[in-house]
């Protein structure tokens, strides 16, 4: 099958006009959706003053919902709908069957009882893939021809023609609720970022309840925090990041390391599920305005592959991410500084330290720090490796990066990570 993220031209050109400088200065858009967070955004009874339900309602013209969900999101949707039921009599359709990673086959499947109900709002309620299918499926819905694997970010989606988006974290890691990209997998093991040429996909509405995230099982709150840290510090790392995307990344960082334990310890807690849930919707910003870094392509290809969870594998290449863009920015020392392990005589020493910090970080999490701990075998990983080295440098993460790595420096990373041994930035590959 061929995707948009394999053009020839995309790849060679499109990553690097990106990137340049004299181009980033020109045009810097900034898109985020009307966020509402907190306790109280599902009220049953009409208060003093118009709220949150009110305004989103008054985008449902023909008083029909669609509701994307999964088999466990599903128990809030009551929640969810009651008030835009009884306050303003919306009719919803139900669809709780999105999966995992988003299969297109899932998103077809939406996109067309969505088109025999004919809605005019869509609620996607869930972690990310629930996001994600909704918006895979809205972009049929609004146009049922497309074919979304070839659709690259330089077409305009041209959406809202017929409905608009309300996006209801369940988790607090991908950020899918305020980004303008939807990640959906394909038969062959692709993942592939789908998004236009200005961010139409950010949602119109984020709802953001903390009390939809209490109870999430321990690995789930870990595999999806450490998301967000990868998030946050792509966001922080890539090239294109400006001030105002560093600002939100800097101290979602420093959220992370604060909260996370927290919540990973206790999954009732409602304070650390509070500042996590924002954490993650902050890095979701920095992840859709300036994009993700090469965490995400070697992430990408390795969780596609052996279907690991996607926070855990973007994280575990976070490191890797980090000594390889130090051989072009020295911003990670400003993260240093946040986090409290500069040393200020020297910058390896500087870098070591925050690998170790982050590191400490997913031990505390029970999260595996090599390809080895996460269960991939040796055999398995040596005999995929043409195409783990063939498929990742196809990845958008991968080309907007700093610079393109050499197959050598690729390989060189893979083995590495295999066994959690961090890379010699003085051996002759990286010179
Ligand atoms: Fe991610």
């Amino acid at each position: 099958m061929s995707y948009w993220s394999h053009e020839y031209l995309l790849r060679t050109w499109g990553g690097p006009m990106v990137q340049a400088e004299f181009l980033k200065e020109a045009q810097k858009p900034f898109f985020v959706p009307r966020i509402f967070s907190g306790l109280n955004l599902f009220l049953d009874k009409a208060g003093f003053l118009p709220d949150v339900v009110d305004l989103v309602a008054k985008e449902c013209k023909t008083k029909k919902a669609f509701l994307v969900t999964d088999e466990y999101a599903v128990r809030f949707a009551a929640k969810v709908m009651a008030p835009y039921e009884k306050r303003h009599g919306i009719k919803f359709e139900v669809w709780k069957e999105a999966k995992p990673d988003a299969p297109i086959e899932t998103v077809k499947e939406c996109a067309d009882k969505m088109r025999r109900f004919g809605p005019d709002l869509i609620f996607a309620l869930g972690g990310g893939s629930s996001i994600d299918t909704a918006k895979g499926a809205w972009i049929l819905y609004e146009h049922p021809d497309v074919n979304i694997e070839i659709l690259s970010p330089i077409i305009p989606l041209n959406l809202r023609n017929k409905a608009k988006l309300v996006a209801i974290p369940t988790t607090s890691g991908t950020g899918s609720e305020v980004s303008g990209v939807a990640v959906i997998s394909f038969p062959d093991g692709v993942k592939l970022g789908v998004g236009g040429a200005l961010p139409e996909l950010v949602p119109d509405f984020a709802l953001l309840d903390p009390t939809l995230t209490v109870g999430m099982p321990p690995q789930l709150t870990a595999g999806t925090g450490g998301d967000a840290l990868a998030h946050a510090i792509d966001g922080f790392m890539v090239p294109r990041s400006d001030e105002l995307n560093q600002a939100i990344a800097l101290k979602t960082i420093k959220m992370v390391f604060e909260w996370l334990p927290r919540a990973y310890r206790d999954g009732n807690d409602l304070m650390p599920r509070i500042k996590m849930q924002q954490a993650a919707m902050m890095a979701g910003i920095p992840l859709s305005n300036v994009g993700s870094g090469i965490s995400h392509a070697l992430g990408h290809t390795i969780g596609g592959l052996y279907h690991i969870h996607h926070g855990a594998m973007v994280l575990l290449f976070i490191p890797y991410e980090l000594q390889v863009y130090s051989k072009a920015t020295d911003r990670y020392l400003e993260i240093c500084n946040v986090l409290d392990v500069r040393d200020t005589n020297s910058d390896t020493k500087s870098l070591s330290n925050l690998i170790g910090k982050i590191r400490g970080l997913m031990s505390e999490l029970h999260l595996a720090v090599s390809l080895k701990e996460a269960g991939v075998s040796r055999a398995d990983f040596e005999k995929n490796l043409d195409f783990i080295l063939d498929q990742t440098p196809t990845d958008p993460a991968f080309y907007f990066g700093w610079f393109d790595l050499t197959r050598a420096q690729l390989m060189d990373v893979f083995m590495c990570a295999y066994d959690g041994k961090l890379l010699d930035m003085d051996s002759d590959i990286w010179r």
